[in-house]
């Protein structure tokens, strides 16, 4: 089977709570280890950042799901594309919730969250997009920057 990636980004239409958050994370995980799907979400003061992997079909279903979801609005596909293998294999929805991360890099990443929405070029969105997974896959091998909630494969 092919794998296949999309990336988009929105904006919650209130700030959102941890419980939310939380809230939001257990349907994912739940939903998306039903269908194989893995990735990470990331927040930062209403700004969602989200990576989603797996085969077509089930990511352009979970997608459509996601982009009729009151709790966010203004979802914008930034890249879908085929993968040869999964960036975020171990987590079926890892969340980042930078909001109270003081962490360097994270600074890079909270300037990328906001940029994506407000860029009109879509080049440039794909560029800076990729360039954010970057970030996420040079923090991946430090232990103090994993997501929260790891829930690992079995
Ligand atoms: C920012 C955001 C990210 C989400 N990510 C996922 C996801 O990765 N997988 C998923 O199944 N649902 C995700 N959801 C929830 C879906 O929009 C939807 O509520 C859920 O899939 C419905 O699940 P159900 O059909 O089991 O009731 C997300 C919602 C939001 C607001």
């Amino acid at each position: 089977m092919k794998l296949y990636q999309l990336i988009y980004v929105s904006k919650s239409v209130a700030s959102v709570s941890r419980v939310e958050l939380k809230e939001i994370l257990k349907v994912a995980c739940r939903n998306n280890k039903n269908q194989g799907i893995t990735g990470i979400l990331v927040y930062d003061r209403g700004h969602f950042f989200q990576v989603l992997e797996g085969g077509y079909n089930n990511v352009e279903s979970v997608f459509a799901k996601i982009q009729k979801d009151k709790r966010h609005c203004r979802v914008n596909r930034i890249i879908s594309y085929t993968i040869q293998e999964r960036f975020f294999s171990k987590w079926y929805m890892g969340l980042y919730n930078l909001e109270d991360s003081t962490h360097f890099d994270f600074y890079k990443l909270k300037n990328c969250m906001k940029s994506l929405h407000e860029m009109t070029s879509v080049s440039e969105k794909r560029t800076l997009a990729k360039y954010a997974l970057t970030i996420f896959i040079d923090l991946k091998g430090k232990t103090k920057v994993q997501p929260e909630d790891l829930i690992e494969l079995t």
